[in-house]
């Protein structure tokens, strides 16, 4: 089990933190890179091409702005894209929102909330507790103490 996570820019390292700390918690592999679709292309295409060669089961990918970034690396690997859009400055993440979430038909991004990286991380373990009893358990047991947490909140 390992996952790739890529941002567009090291600005979008806070915003993408929760995606490996995550990861970190199910005890799940990962690499994290900034590799920017218009800016390192060559770079990205080579990267997200040899990912599945290279072990990894599962890409996470957050960008902001015109963010083709998710977009791009689907068209590159067959292996699931998870996109995460990052809050932008001028317009608040919706342009981030819906250049991830409105991929053409034929190449899907599994699409997260703006800034959402901590759900793109569950998202991905709940992929690998499909085949994994050992994650399907350990996510099972996150999911009660989140429920246990909000009924024994008092007010
Ligand atoms: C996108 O443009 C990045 O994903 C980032 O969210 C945004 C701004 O990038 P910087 O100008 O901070 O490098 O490519």
């Amino acid at each position: 089990m390992k996952v790739a996570i890529i941002m567009g820019s090291a600005s979008d390292r806070d915003v993408m933190a929760p995606a490996w700390e995550t990861l970190e918690e199910f005890g799940i592999e990962y690499e994290k890179k900034v590799l920017s679709a218009h800016r390192n292309p060559g770079p990205l295409a080579e990267y997200v091409s040899a990912a599945r060669a290279n072990g990894f089961d599962i890409i996470i990918a957050g960008a902001g702005g015109a963010a083709h970034l998710p977009g791009v690396i689907a068209a590159l690997t067959t292996l699931p894209v998870i996109g995460v859009p990052v809050k932008s400055k001028a317009l608040n993440g919706l342009d981030s929102l819906l250049s991830i979430v409105q991929m053409p038909s034929g190449i899907p991004v599994a699409t997260m909330a703006i800034d959402g990286a901590r759900n793109a991380a569950l998202y991905a373990v709940s992929i690998f507790a499909l085949q994994d009893s050992s994650m399907a358990s350990k996510l099972e047991a996150f999911r009660k103490r989140q429920s246990d947490k909000v009924l024994n909140t008092t007010i």
